[in-house]
């Protein structure tokens, strides 16, 4: 291998997709999420390569620059994507991770392509990483990698950090292989979690289902040590504000406010089109909130941003034809000519108009049903106006921080139209406190800062006994 890096990145996706156009030309187009958005930003103006899959199937491309950033591709085939991606990954995993929202399915079949395709995550990592380099891999499509890295390379130091919960025993005990899941990741040195309990979680599972002694968050292998614990991820503060307070920006916010005929309160929802997310949960407090006139659809106007997501998955696919059919009926039921009560936008945007969506929005509503963290809640109090309301779900990782939101149980719905009330009717001066206080606390912890503090916690892990690569 001609190039060795000292720091890698290994994440299912690449921070780019690789699409092909209508005419057979091929482009780059941002990858979805918040893990890229994040990582995305840790990765600038560093040196090291992130190893991931381009988003479409077939040979993967040839390893690229991609703005100092060295990108290496990890090939995945029609079938991989169906088993290992959209099955395992996202049909099995996914909801066994947020609370059980939707029935997983377990197949077999699946486990066995999730194993082949976190080997050769494993492979390619192993095969790019320099003697004693560091390794940080992410998130739930990953689990496996770092035991098999380490059986490839025990020479490197090894990192895993979740982005999306960790779940409850309970929850966790459902699923085929979770004695596998759990010695993977135990091939760690320092394994990081959004929630000290989600962390709590794990060294739960491992207590029961791997009988290991579990001492505080450091679970004892014998040979080695590995420790679990809460490293909150964040957004990049200083990126987005420079973003948001450009003249461009805060002219195109102002002309969203225009277009939208001046309403007195915007109110903003901004997801993956996900059912983790409690989007039916809020566009259905929003329209008993205009039906019980409560909110007035010629003065309050939602605009709900649904980003395209996992769209070959039956269950993505069933939720999107409801929130359709709820969208259609509110704005049926409550528009006028000329004046939507609702405006839904099912596409992606640029990181300019996502940030002047978030500056012209008084309310944003983040009532996800379970979330990781949530980065938009924290994206919102960057950019918004010093009075701007952030309704926020408790089952968001963003609320433990964020505990000066209008907090709210979205499956209550009218605790959830209570709260939404709340903010739209607070005084200004109220408003404007809660705010200031939690842009204070995001401003405290950027993502560049949860980076250097994750690698610190893995810097600092015990040492393991080799050293020596295996031949
Ligand atoms: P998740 O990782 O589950 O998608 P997060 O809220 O943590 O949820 O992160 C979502 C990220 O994607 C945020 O950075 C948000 O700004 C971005 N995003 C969401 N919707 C869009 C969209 N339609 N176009 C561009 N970026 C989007
Ligand atoms: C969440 C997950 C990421 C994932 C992203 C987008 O943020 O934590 O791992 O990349 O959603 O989902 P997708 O399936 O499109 O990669």
């Amino acid at each position: 291998m001609s190039h060795t890096y000292d720091f890698v990145v290994a994440a299912n996706r690449l921070p780019v997709d690789r699409v092909t156009g209508e005419e057979g030309n091929e482009g780059w187009r941002r990858s979805p999420g918040g893990l890229v958005t994040a990582m995305d930003a840790v990765m600038r103006g560093r040196d090291g390569a992130w190893v991931g899959w381009a988003g479409d199937p077939g040979e993967a491309p040839a390893p690229f620059d991609d703005a100092g950033m060295q990108l290496h591709p990890v090939p995945l085939s029609e079938q991989e994507i169906a088993d290992y991606y959209e099955g395992h990954s996202n049909d099995t995993l996914w909801p066994v991770y947020h609370d059980v929202i939707i029935t997983p399915t377990f197949k077999r079949s699946w486990r066995g392509a999730y194993r082949a395709v976190n080997k050769r995550f494993a492979q390619a990592c192993a095969d790019i990483a320099a003697e004693g380099a560091t390794v940080w891999v992410h998130d739930y499509q990953l689990q496996l990698v770092p035991q098999m890295l380490r059986e490839l390379r025990p020479d490197l130091r090894i990192g895993w950090f979740n982005h999306i919960p960790f779940p409850a025993v309970e929850l966790f005990a459902q699923l085929p292989g979770r004695e596998e899941i759990l010695e993977g990741l135990l091939g760690a040195d320092f394994l990081g979690f959004q929630r000290t309990e989600d962390a709590g979680n794990f060294l739960r599972a491992v207590r029961q289902y791997l009988d290991l002694d579990v001492t505080g968050d450091v679970v004892d292998l014998g040979e080695r040590q590995v420790r679990a614990a809460a490293v909150p991820i964040s957004i990049d503060v200083e990126g987005l504000r420079e973003i948001v307070e450009s003249d461009s920006v805060q002219a195109r916010a102002r002309e969203i406010r225009e277009q939208l005929g001046n309403p007195e309160k915007i109110l903003l929802g901004v997801d993956r089109l996900d059912y983790t997310k409690g989007i039916r949960h809020r566009l259905k407090a929003f329209g008993e909130l205009l039906a019980d006139e409560r909110l007035d659809p010629s003065k309050h106007k939602l605009i709900q941003v649904a980003t395209p997501s996992r769209e070959r998955v039956k269950a993505y696919m069933d939720l999107r034809d409801q929130i359709e059919l709820t969208v259609g009926r509110i704005n049926g039921d409550f528009s006028s000519i000329g004046a939507t009560a609702l405006t839904y936008l099912h596409r992606s945007f640029d990181r300019e108009e996502m940030a002047a969506m978030f500056a012209a929005a008084d309310i944003m509503l983040v009532t996800p049903l379970r979330d990781g963290m949530n980065l938009v809640a924290k994206e919102y109090v960057t950019c918004c106006a010093d009075d701007g309301a952030l309704v926020l779900s408790e089952f968001a990782g963003a609320a433990t921080e964020l505990s000066d939101a209008y907090l709210c149980n979205p499956h209550d719905i009218a605790g959830l139209k209570q709260q939404i009330m709340k903010a739209v009717d607070a005084p200004a001066p109220q408003r404007r406190q809660r705010m200031d206080s939690m842009r204070s606390l995001v401003s405290e912890n950027s993502v560049q800062q949860w980076a250097k503090n994750y690698l610190a916690s893995l810097a600092a892990a015990p040492k393991a006994p080799s050293t020596q690569a295996a031949s």
